[in-house]
């Protein structure tokens, strides 16, 4: 769905767009197509780029706040339709647009306990089935997507540390705030995303930065060394902002919000895929991910690729 599009629907231009935003697209997905199909795409993509079988997988963890239903969870959708019969573990992860450092913080404390050796780490959503298609202030910036990963228990190193925080206090500033428990009368009528975006950015901004210099500092490294800052995509002005705090200049920055949008928990893991298939993020080099979203929550992860 291209800007142009929008500016059909509600009050936007594409300039505001792209000016406020940096985005110049994004997808949605086919009214048939859930977020575990698109989970099972990205899945497929990465277990084949990995070389092995969906069996040896064992753990399934998806990142996600747009699940197929309130349950079973995507991952156990996605374990039985990937064909993954042993029994190993299966569930979800809700941190929003942090979901997927969340997830892979998740993961890797599995592999570095020795509770798992081939994990399966997905960030997928459907955002679109939770935005007011009304709301100028937020039905330009989502789209929907998936991403996945293969991490394998290696004596090489790969995830140096990841660390995940999280804030409750601001529930009002970015929520969809009805829901199972509240009650599904209401839930028809605001059961859609709602933001008060200018004070969301600040505060993404200030905590992206704090994460990467504790990201740093933990690992004894300086910011010279980072060869790929690989944010969550939700504003472009932001991922600036957070690569001018780290002395990056934009050659060294995945930007793929101009393509996607705000994917959520999907962001991260498809900037990542983007890069690792053009050829620019290659085996050595040194990233810092990076992603903040609702709740709030924020996270990072320090990676060996
Ligand atoms: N088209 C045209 N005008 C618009 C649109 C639009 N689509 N949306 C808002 N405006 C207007 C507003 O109504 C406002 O008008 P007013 O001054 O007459 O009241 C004006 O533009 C400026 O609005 P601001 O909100 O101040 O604009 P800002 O520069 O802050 O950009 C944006 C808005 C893009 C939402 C930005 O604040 C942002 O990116 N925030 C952070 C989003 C984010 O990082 N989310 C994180 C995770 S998301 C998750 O976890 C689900």
């Amino acid at each position: 769905m291209e800007n142009t599009e929008l500016e059909q629907m509600v009050d936007t231009t594409d300039q505001w767009i792209r000016e406020r935003t940096g985005i110049e697209r994004r997808h949605i997905a086919a009214e048939s197509q859930t977020t575990c199909d698109l989970a099972e795409a990205a899945s497929r993509h990465a277990i084949d780029m990995a070389g092995i079988s969906a069996d040896q997988i064992d753990l399934v963890i998806v990142a996600t706040t747009t699940a197929d239903c309130v349950f079973p969870s995507v991952a156990c959708l996605l374990q039985n339709r990937l064909g993954i019969t042993n029994a190993s573990p299966a569930f979800d992860v809700q941190a929003v647009c942090a979901g997927f450092v969340y997830a892979l913080g998740v993961a890797d404390s599995f592999v570095k306990a020795g509770n798992a050796k081939t994990v399966l780490v997905v960030g997928a959503e459907t955002f679109s089935r939770i935005l007011n298609w009304e709301d100028r202030n937020t039905c330009v910036l989502f789209g929907d997507g998936a991403g996945a990963v293969v991490l394998t228990a290696s004596d090489e190193p790969g995830i140096h540390s990841t660390h995940l925080h999280a804030d409750g206090r601001y529930e009002e500033l970015l929520h969809v705030p009805e829901g199972v428990s509240r009650g599904y009368a209401e839930m028809q009528q605001q059961a859609y995303v709602q933001m008060r975006g200018s004070e969301v950015f600040r505060m993404a901004v200030s905590k992206l930065s704090e994460v990467a210099d504790e990201t740093l500092q933990a690992n004894g490294i300086d910011k010279s060394e980072l060869d790929w800052l690989v944010p969550h995509q939700a504003n472009l002005r932001i991922i600036k902002g957070t690569a001018r705090k780290l002395a990056m200049t934009m050659e060294n920055v995945v930007v793929t919000v101009q393509d996607h949008g705000n994917t959520s928990a999907a962001s991260i893991p498809l900037a990542l895929d983007v890069a690792v298939r053009d050829g620019r993020i290659k085996a050595g080099e040194k990233l810092l991910l990076e992603g903040f979203g609702g709740g709030f929550t924020w996270g990072s992860a320090l990676i060996t690729f």
